[in-house]
């Protein structure tokens, strides 16, 4: 009788079941894909309707999204830029930019909704960051978000305003939103990339078009 220890044996019995594992999980793989870039996409349609205040839990994401007018600018460097729209009885009623930027540990994604003047935040929400749970995490509180609404992105000559400050923001500022306590870095970082993509470089000439301040 063979020997069913034989190395011969063993190596066969492993690399079979080897194959077996492997072709089972790329099956799955490939399986549960369409599903995935489904549950991934009804993710994304979720947070531009919570930064736009249209999410409603319960209610199906994707006839919420109905409402959303998706459209595009091309930016300085000559890449297209989404935008999401957002009208209200024809009329552009808010305006939703993807956003990305470093915060201290990691890229953060998120969209900042703007009034229809071009020169109002209306929101901020992250749906992806690196920062650390109890710090520059505080981003997420809705608290703090809430601060971001009504408030000025340009000064008189048309420059980024908007910030993050240090501490407390002063009680009348209308364009200075409260730090991080404890997170002062992740603040700075969002103000950088906020002032970013609000400025030349990024949504700006598209925000100026918009209010008509491109002639002042
Ligand atoms: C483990 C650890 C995690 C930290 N996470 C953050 C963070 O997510 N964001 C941040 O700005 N600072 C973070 N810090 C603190 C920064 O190193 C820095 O001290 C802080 O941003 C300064 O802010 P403050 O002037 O408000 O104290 C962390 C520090 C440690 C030790």
């Amino acid at each position: 009788m063979a020997n069913r220890e034989s190395i011969g044996n063993v190596l066969f019995v492993a690399i079979g079941v080897s194959l077996v594992c492997s072709i089972l999980v790329a099956s799955a793989a490939i399986v549960l894909k369409p599903r995935q870039l489904q549950n991934e996409e009804e993710y994304r349609q979720r947070i531009i309707l919570d930064v736009a205040g249209l999410y409603e839990p319960g209610v199906d994401v994707g006839a919420l999204y109905a409402a959303i007018e998706e459209t595009s600018t091309e930016l300085a460097s000559g890449e297209q830029a989404p935008v999401y729209l957002v009208r209200k009885n024809g009329a552009i009623e808010q305006l939703i930019l993807p956003i990305e930027g470093p915060g201290l540990w990691a890229t953060m994604y998120g969209f900042l909704a703007v009034e229809a003047d071009g020169r109002t935040a209306r929101g901020l929400q992250f749906y992806e960051h690196g920062e650390t749970p109890g710090l520059g995490d505080a981003v997420d509180k809705p608290a703090w978000r809430e601060q971001w609404r009504g408030k000025r992105l340009y000064d008189d000559a048309g420059d980024p305003l908007i910030e993050v400050v240090k501490g407390p923001a002063p009680k009348d500022s209308d364009y200075q939103i409260d730090g991080l306590a404890g997170a002062t870095l992740t603040g700075r970082g969002v103000s950088i990339f906020v002032q970013y993509w609000i400025g030349d470089e990024g949504y700006g000439p598209y925000l100026k078009s918009l209010s008509g301040r491109e002639s002042q």
